[in-house]
C-alpha cells in the first residue's frame, strides 16, 4: 500500500468514534476483520425503478463486490438519487447536477477509499463522473449496458431514434395508432440504456475513450453474461487501484478530453456529450473549450455506422468489437500513451482489438463520412457559440437562408405548430426559445422541434431548426442546439421575429439573423427579461448559479476539484 487508506480514519482508532463506526455496520453481519485495514470500495448505485434503463443495476453491483472480495477489499453499495431520461419533468438535465452534489458529498462523508460508478442511462454517467472527480479518489465506471436489438414485425426499431419516426409516421397518417402502441414493447425489450447511438450509448463510449472503464465497458449488451464478469474484472480492478493511488485526476487529463472528443466524432456520438465533457472538464480544471469541439473534431472521421446517424445498433457493435476495435482503427487519431483505469495506456489497452465486421466499425480508409464531428457555429445568433450535428443533418440544408418562424416556448410551439393557417413552408427557419439551461429551467431536449403536420403530410422530412435547448442524442435533423447565451440570459435569440431572416451556414461556422447591431441594440432596449419560472427550492438555486451551455451547465459553485478531505468528525 503506498498511501495511508482514509477510511482507517473511521474504522482504525479504538475510541467512541471508531467504535461507533464499526458496531453499526456489524449490524449487517459484517465480521470484524472487513475492519482489518482492507480498502473499502464504495458502490455508487444509480438503481432505481424509476430509472429503466439502470432497474439491473443492482445485480451488476453483486458482481462488482464478487471481484472487490476476491482482490481483498471490502464492498459498500450505497445508492444516489438516479435520473431517467423518460419519466422525470421538466427535464433530468435540470437535475444532473444536484446528483453530482449527491454523489460528491456521499464520497467525501463516508469511509471509501475507491469508488466504482454504476450508471446507464443518459445523466447517469455524466453526474456520477463530475460528483466523484470533485473528490479525486481512485474511481472506475461500469455501465449498465445496452438493450438488445428491438424487432417489430420484422423490423429493427432503435430505442429513440424510431420513435421520433414512428411518431412522424402517426402524424402523417402513415402509421395507425394501434400499431404504434404495439411497437413499445417489441422496441424495449431486455435490460438495458437506449441501444442507439444515443447519449447513453455515447457516455458509455466516452468512458472507455477516457480511460474511465475497462476495455469492452460500453458495448457488452446488458444481459450478457460477460457484462457480469466485466463488474467481476472492475472489482478486481478498482482494490488495485486503490493500492496504487491511481486517481481519477491522472486519467481525466487533457489528452483524455482530446481522445474523448476525437472519439466522439467517431461514433457520431450525442450532442449532449458537448456539454458533459465540458462540465466534467471543469471539475477537474482541464482546460476545455466548446471551440476544441470543433478544431479536433472536425478532420476526425465517422467510422461507426449506428443510429441515428447509420444504420445498425448496439448489439451490431458489440459483435463487432466493440469500442476496443474502434480505439484501435482510430489509434493514430488519439494520445494513445493516456492512462486509464487499467493502469496501462489506452494504446496498450487494445494493441490487440480487432474488428470483426467493417460493414458496422468503417475503417479510416474507407469511412462513412471522412469529415465528422460536431460543428461550433457563431454570429450575431449566437455569439457564445452553438452547435450542429452534421452527420445527422440534411446535407443541402446546411447552408441555409429563410424566414424565421418563431415560438417563444415548447407551450406556445405545441399549440401552433400544426395549425393548418401557420404561414410555413419548407424554407421557414423555426426558431424555438426559452428552453436554455435558465429559462426552462434545464435544457430540455426539445431541440429537434416536431415539423409541422402539414409539411409533413407534403412529404417534407426536414427543416432548419433552431433553439437553446439540447436534442436528445437518438435524435436527428438539421438542428442548431446549445446557442449561447440563451434567450433568458439577454441573449439574441430573444430578439428574433417571426419573418426576420436567418441564415445558417455549416460550412463558414456562421449562424447570423440579416438584422444590423443597431437594429439589435434597439431590440435590446426594449427587451423585458422573463421572470424566473421557480422562486424557492433547488429550481431557484439552479437557475440563480447554472452556467451556460458553452460552460457546460454546471452550477457556478461546482465548478473545480474538491478533493476527499473532511476536517471535522461528527462526534
Ligand atoms: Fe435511458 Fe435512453 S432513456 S438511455
Amino acid at each position: 500500500m503506498t498511501t495511508e487508506l482514509r477510511s482507517r480514519d473511521w474504522f482504525g482508532p479504538h475510541d467512541l468514534n471508531g467504535f461507533a463506526a464499526r458496531s453499526w455496520m456489524k449490524n449487517q453481519g459484517i465480521p470484524a476483520r472487513m475492519f482489518d485495514g482492507r480498502p473499502v470500495i464504495g458502490i455508487c448505485n444509480t438503481w432505481s425503478e424509476l430509472t429503466p434503463c439502470n432497474a439491473h443495476l443492482r445485480e451488476i453491483a453483486e458482481h462488482v463486490k464478487r471481484g472487490v472480495y476476491e482482490a481483498g477489499g471490502f464492498p459498500v453499495e450505497f445508492p444516489v438519487t438516479s435520473l431517467g431520461e423518460t419519466l422525470l419533468r421538466p427535464t433530468s438535465m435540470l437535475l444532473r447536477n444536484l446528483v453530482s452534489m449527491d454523489v460528491e458529498e456521499s464520497i467525501r462523508a463516508n469511509p471509501i477509499d475507491g469508488v466504482v460508478l454504476l450508471c446507464g442511462c443518459d445523466k447517469t454517467t455524466p453526474a456520477l463522473l463530475m460528483g466523484a472527480a470533485s473528490c479525486d479518489l481512485p474511481t472506475l465506471v461500469v455501465s449498465g449496458g445496452p438493450m438488445l436489438t428491438g424487432r417489430f414485425r420484422g423490423q429493427r426499431l432503435g430505442s429513440g431514434t424510431n420513435v421520433f419516426s414512428m411518431s412522424e409516421d402517426v402524424r402523417a397518417g402513415r402509421m395507425p395508432v394501434g400499431d404504434f402502441l404495439e411497437a413499445e414493447a417489441c422496441m424495449s425489450r431486455s435490460a438495458g440504456h437506449c441501444n442507439t447511438m444515443g447519449t447513453a450509448s455515447t457516455m458509455a463510449g466516452l468512458v472507455e475513450a477516457l480511460g474511465m472503464g475497462l476495455p469492452g465497458n460500453a458495448a457488452i449488451p446488458a444481459v450478457d453474461a460477460r457484462r457480469r464478469v466485466l463488474a467481476h474484472d472492475a472489482g478486481v480492478r478498482i482494490v488495485e487501484m486503490v493500492a496504487e493511488d491511481l486517481r481519477i485526476s491522472r486519467v481525466l487529463t487533457r489528452d483524455a478530453f482530446e481522445n474523448g472528443i476525437r472519439v466522439n466524432a467517431a461514433l457520431g456520438g450525442s450532442t449532449n456529450a458537448v456539454i458533459h465533457l465540458l462540465a466534467l472538464a471543469g471539475r477537474l480544471d482541464v482546460p476545455l473549450a466548446l471551440d476544441d469541439f470543433d478544431r479536433l473534431g472536425h478532420d476526425t472521421p465517422l467510422l461507426v455506422d449506428l443510429l441515428p446517424s447509420g444504420r445498425f445498433l448496439m448489439e451490431d457493435f458489440f459483435e463487432a468489437g466493440g469500442m476496443p476495435a474502434l480505439l484501435a482503427e482510430l489509434s493514430d487519431h488519439l494520445h494513445r500513451g493516456a492512462l486509464t483505469v487499467t493502469g496501462k495506456t489506452l494504446g496498450e489497452n487494445v494493441a490487440d482489438a480487432q474488428c470483426w465486421d467493417r460493414e458496422v466499425i468503417r475503417s479510416v480508409g474507407q469511412p462513412v463520412l471522412r469529415r465528422a464531428g460536431i460543428t461550433v457555429l457563431r454570429g450575431n445568433l449566437a455569439p457564445n457559440g452553438a452547435v450542429i450535428k452534421p452527420s445527422v443533418a440534411s446535407p443541402h440544408l446546411l447552408r441555409h437562408r429563410g424566414r424565421a418562424l418563431v415560438f417563444d416556448s415548447v407551450e406556445d410551439l405545441a399549440a401552433r405548430i400544426d395549425d393548418p393557417d401557420l404561414d410555413v413552408d419548407e424554407n421557414s427557419v423555426l426558431v424555438l426559445r426559452g428552453a436554455g439551461p435558465r429559462g426552462y429551467p434545464g435544457m430540455p431536449e426539445v431541440g429537434n422541434l416536431p415539423l409541422p403536420k402539414k409539411l409533413l403530410a407534403q412529404g417534407i422530412t426536414d427543416m432548419v431548426r433552431i433553439s437553446d435547448a439540447r436534442m436528445s442524442g437518438t435524435a436527428y435533423g438539421t438542428v442548431v442546439l446549445h446557442v449561447a447565451p440563451e434567450s433568458s440570459a439577454g441573449g439574441p435569440l430573444a430578439l428574433v421575429r417571426t419573418g426576420d431572416v436567418i441564415e445558417l451556414d455549416a460550412q463558414s461556422r456562421s449562424l447570423r439573423v440579416d438584422l444590423s447591431d443597431d437594429e439589435l441594440a434597439r431590440r435590446g432596449q426594449s427587451l423585458t427579461p422573463p421572470s424566473p419560472v421557480a422562486d424557492s427550492g433547488y429550481q431557484r438555486l439552479y437557475i440563480d448559479h447554472v452556467l451556460q451551455a458553452d460552460r457546460g451547465a454546471d452550477l457556478d459553485f461546482l465548478v473545480g476539484r474538491r478533493d476527499a478531505g473532511v476536517r471535522r468528525n461528527n462526534h
